[in-house]
C-alpha cells in the first residue's frame, strides 16, 4: 500500500551507447539518489533517437544494451526501479497520437530545442513531422505513467513545460486525469572533457564508465588543468582548473583543502595533482567497472531485467490508456477492443 502513495518519478535517455562521466555525474547520479525515496521509472528513449537517426537506426539496438549495462553497473536497481524500453510499450505511441490531435503546431515551433537542434544537425533533413513532434512524444512518455517529477537537465525544461500544457489541455477538454509534472533540476557539477570542451562523444574527449582503470588514469593525465599556469613554478588557481571539479567529486574534503593550498603556493604541480585525481577516480569507479564487466558477460540477465521492466511499465501504461479512452468516450457503447 505504501508503494502506491510514493510519488512517481520518470526519466529517459536516448540510447547513445556507452555512458561517460558527464552522463554519470550529470544525470545518473541523481537517478540513483531518487530511487531511494521514490517510485522510479527509467527508460531508454529509442523512438526519440529515431527522430534524428531514422536514416541509420541499426546501431541503436546495440546502444540500448550498452546503456542499460551502464545503468545497472552504477546501481540502478531493478528491484526498486522500473527499467524499460520505450518502443516495447506501444501505449506511448497511442497517447502520442491522441495528444497530437490537440497540440497546436506553433507551440512546437516555439520550443527552443527545435530550432537549436535543427541548426546543430544541419547536415540532416529534420524538417520532419516526427522531429517537430518530439516534445509531444515526450509528454506521452511522462503522462502515460502519470509521473509527478521528471529529473532532467536544463535543456529539457521546455519539454516538461510543454508536457504540463498538454496535460492541462487534455484535462480541460475531456476529464482531469493527468497530474502536471514538474521538472526536477539537480545541482550538476560543471564538468568538461579532457580537452576542456563539453564532454561529448563527438569531440572524442570522454572518460567512459567502461574505460579500464589504466585507460582512465591515462586520460586523467592528459586533462587540461589551469591554462593560466604555464609553468610548474607558477602558482595555480583551482577555481580556474578544468580538472578540479573532478577532484571535488572524488577526493575527501580535507584532501581537497590541502590540494587547493598546495596548488596556490605552487608546491604541488599539475602532473602530480592529476596523479592524485587518477588514483581517487579509479578507486571510486572500479566497482562500477567490475559490475559492468559482470553484466557484459551476462546478456541474458540484462534482457531479463528489461523484459520484467517492460511488463511492469506496460501494465501501468495500459491502465492509463483505459482511462484516456474512457475520458474521451470514444466508441464506448460497444467494446471493440480485441
Ligand atoms: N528528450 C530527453 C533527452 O534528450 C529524453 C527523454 C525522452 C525524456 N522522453 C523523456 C526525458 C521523458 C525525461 C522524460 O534527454
Amino acid at each position: 500500500m505504501a508503494e502506491e502513495t510514493k510519488r512517481r518519478i520518470l526519466s529517459g535517455m536516448r540510447p547513445t551507447g556507452k555512458l561517460h562521466l558527464g552522463n554519470y555525474y550529470g544525470a545518473l547520479y541523481n537517478w540513483l539518489k531518487l530511487q531511494e525515496e521514490y517510485e522510479c521509472y527509467y527508460f531508454v528513449a529509442d523512438w526519440h533517437a529515431l527522430t534524428t537517426e531514422y536514416d541509420a537506426p541499426q546501431p541503436l539496438g546495440g546502444y540500448i544494451a550498452e546503456m542499460v549495462i551502464d545503468w545497472l553497473a552504477v546501481g540502478l536497481d531493478p528491484q526498486r526501479s522500473t527499467i524499460f524500453v520505450q518502443s516495447a510499450i506501444p501505449e506511448h505511441a497511442e497517447l502520442y497520437l491522441i495528444f497530437g490531435m490537440f497540440t497546436p503546431v506553433p507551440w512546437l515551433e516555439r520550443v527552443p530545442t527545435y530550432k537549436d537542434q535543427m541548426q546543430e544537425l544541419s547536415h540532416k533533413e529534420l524538417a520532419t513531422y516526427g522531429f517537430l513532434g518530439y516534445p509531444v512524444l515526450q509528454a506521452a512518455d511522462i503522462l502515460v505513467y502519470k509521473a509527478h517529477g521528471v529529473p532532467v537537465g536544463v535543456d529539457q525544461v521546455p519539454h516538461v513545460e510543454m508536457t504540463r500544457e498538454i496535460a492541462r489541455r487534455f484535462n480541460h477538454l475531456y476529464k482531469p486525469i493527468f497530474p502536471e509534472p514538474e521538472a526536477l533540476l539537480a545541482e550538476v557539477p560543471k564538468l568538461t572533457g579532457t580537452d576542456g570542451r563539453k564532454m561529448s562523444k563527438s569531440y572524442d574527449n570522454c572518460i567512459y564508465l567502461s574505460d579500464p582503470p589504466e585507460v582512465m588514469a591515462r586520460k586523467v593525465s592528459r586533462m587540461v588543468t589551469d591554462v593560466g599556469r604555464p609553468y610548474r613554478k607558477d602558482p595555480g588557481e583551482p577555481d580556474r582548473c578544468l580538472a578540479f571539479p573532478f577532484h571535488r567529486l572524488n577526493l575527501p574534503v580535507e584532501k581537497i583543502e590541502e590540494i587547493m593550498t598546495a596548488c596556490r603556493s605552487a608546491e604541488l604541480g599539475c602532473v602530480e595533482c592529476k596523479k592524485l585525481l587518477a588514483e581517487a577516480l579509479v578507486a571510486n569507479l572500479t566497482p562500477i567497472y567490475e559490475k559492468r564487466r559482470f553484466y557484459e558477460a551476462r546478456p541474458d540477465m540484462v534482457r531479463e531485467v528489461l523484459l520484467q521492466g517492460n511488463k511492469q511499465a506496460r501494465e501501468q501504461a495500459r491502465r492509463t490508456m483505459h482511462e484516456v479512452r474512457e475520458a474521451i468516450a470514444f466508441h464506448l457503447d460497444f467494446q471493440l477492443w480485441v
